[in-house]
């Protein structure tokens, strides 16, 4: 079961960024713990981040013949890009929208998802751990639909 696991803008900062909001962690560190998490669950997964809402939109498009689910942190572009909600659309492939921080405690403009009406699920508010209960949600929901 092969997963993509795409990081949006600023994410690549993590670690160094607003700690107090998105921890020390780097994404380095959260890819080998997605890494090890995915082994687990029977899975592989392989990452993109980018900066670049055109390069998130070819990587979506290019993951279709290649990936049976997508885990996203779309990062601020959540809040912007009907382009990332297109490509996920025309996909058709299950992408689960994961947020380290809780996107509905915060400022109002981060409360509108242009993400979350086209994704299986949302994760939001648990840390880096968002990831990690994402890529499980997204897993089960691919072994329970294998046969289907
Ligand atoms: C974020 C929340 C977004 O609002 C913000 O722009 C980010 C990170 C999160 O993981 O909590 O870049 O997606």
């Amino acid at each position: 079961m092969k997963i993509l696991i795409i990081h949006g803008p600023n994410l690549n900062m993590l670690g160094k960024r607003e700690p107090d909001i998105y921890g020390a962690t780097t994404l380095e560190e959260i890819n080998a713990a997605l890494t090890s998490k995915a082994k687990g669950l029977g899975a592989e997964v392989t990452f993109f981040q980018s900066n670049s809402e055109g390069e998130i939109v070819s990587n979506i498009q290019d993951a279709m013949s290649k990936f049976e689910g997508v885990v996203i942190n779309p990062g601020a572009y959540t809040h912007t890009s009907v382009a990332i909600r297109d490509a996920i659309l025309s996909s058709g492939l299950p992408v689960v929208e994961v947020h380290i921080s809780n996107v509905h405690k915060r400022e109002d403009f981060r409360h509108k998802s242009f993400i979350s009406g086209v994704a299986l699920g949302v994760v939001s508010g648990f840390g880096v751990n968002s990831y990690m209960l994402g890529l499980s949600g997204l897993v089960d929901y691919l072994k329970d639909n294998e046969n289907n």
